[in-house]
């Protein structure tokens, strides 16, 4: 039987693919304990600054490593003192010289680009660099963006449907009325303008059309024009990173035309999987713009924090309910195309085979 929301692929999620498993300021010389995909794993920093990803339970009698001390990079189990290298291989016993079979800890492949850690999860595979996501809109570049609010979430909810969720406009006047709502009411979702259907990368383009400039933005960029436009965008980066609602706010000529773009704002997510039922979410915003301004990352960050909590509510709500539902049966409204194209994608990932592209109709 098919793993909702998926109408073939028996399982929850896509493996040999990169997850987010930390953000970089997480991981420090203590060991970090977290499941990822399934696997209880461990990650920490060695002292040259590079990041170890081992199981997180040692063989001998499963005691969690989480508590381990750090030695010279090496992780000493709590329980009976077995010592493991950075690479899993258990170099010490503490009463003989004799490593029995099977005491070795499974390693991961842990690559760090900031703000990420990420993860290899696959079965013991070398890892695929080229399904390393990479959005060159969230590489930190001193001085010209900011990278703020980046939170940790937990969500007992499949990953899927937590991917699914950013892809879908018209749930934000229900879901946010308080939060979001208002600003997207009036207007409802608009149709993409242009979509681009890559490799490792999905994306949904709008251009809103031309509006009057309102104050909050008038004190942000006292010099802007008195018509804008926004250019919004969704994009898919890997099976995992989202940036959902990135918006270009761009200055009009006279015409209403797009004549320079005055700043960006993005909120980003990474979403990985922590079981079949359960997700970790990464929650982060970029700017381009006002920078030293504390109050405006404040502002945004306690927003952006209370929106992913109403989105975390109903998919928990939506959750228990699962194990009988079948998505083939399931109605679909002409908005819910972009996020049912995310599916598809992510459906062809695990089953080997292209996506649909083309011939996907997307918008209504
Ligand atoms: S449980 Fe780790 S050495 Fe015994
Ligand atoms: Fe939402």
């Amino acid at each position: 039987m098919a793993f909702y929301p998926f109408t073939a692929a028996g399982q929850a999620y896509p493996r040999n693919q990169w997850y987010v498993a930390a953000w970089s300021h997480e991981i420090g010389e203590k060991p970090l304990m977290r499941t990822i995909a399934g696997e209880h794993i461990i990650v920490y920093r060695q002292r040259s600054g590079d990041v170890a990803a081992v199981s997180a339970l040692c063989p001998h009698r499963q005691m969690p490593l989480e508590t381990a001390e750090i030695v010279n990079d090496q992780i000493v189990c709590p329980y009976h003192g077995a010592a493991f290298g950075s690479d899993g291989v258990c170099v010490h016993l503490p009463f003989q010289k004799h490593v029995p079979a099977g005491m070795d800890l499974k390693s991961f492949h842990a690559v760090e680009s900031a703000p990420f850690i990420w993860l290899w999860v696959g079965a013991g595979k070398a890892p695929d660099m080229s399904r390393l996501p990479f959005a060159r809109s969230l590489q930190p570049e001193a001085g010209q963006t900011l990278l703020f609010g980046l939170k940790t979430f937990h969500v007992r909810a499949r990953s899927q449907i937590v991917l699914e969720n950013l892809f879908d406009q018209s749930h934000i006047s229900f879901t946010h009325p308080l939060t979001l709502g208002q600003r997207c009411a009036a207007n409802g979702p608009t149709r993409p303008s242009e979509i681009i259907d890559d490799e490792n990368h999905l994306a949904f383009l709008r251009l809103s059309p031309a509006k009057d400039t309102d104050e909050a933005l008038r004190a942000l960029f006292p010099d802007i024009s008195a018509k804008i436009r926004i250019k919004g965008r969704s994009e898919l980066f890997g099976v995992g990173l989202v940036i959902a609602a990135g918006s270009e706010i761009i200055a009009c000529d006279a015409e209403g035309e797009p004549a320079s773009s005055m700043g960006d704002l993005v909120f980003f997510h990474a979403i990985t999987p922590e079981t079949d039922h359960s997700t970790h979410y990464f929650a982060g915003i970029m700017r381009d713009f006002a920078l030293d301004d504390d109050a405006i990352s404040n502002s945004y960050s306690e927003r952006n924090d209370q929106v992913v909590r109403e989105d975390i509510r109903v998919l928990e709500a939506i959750e228990p309910y699962l194990a009988e539902a079948d998505a083939s049966d399931e109605p679909n409204f002409v908005t819910d195309a972009a996020a049912v194209r995310v599916r598809r994608r992510i459906e062809a990932l695990m089953e080997n085979k292209p996506a649909a592209r083309a011939c996907e109709p997307v918008g209504g």
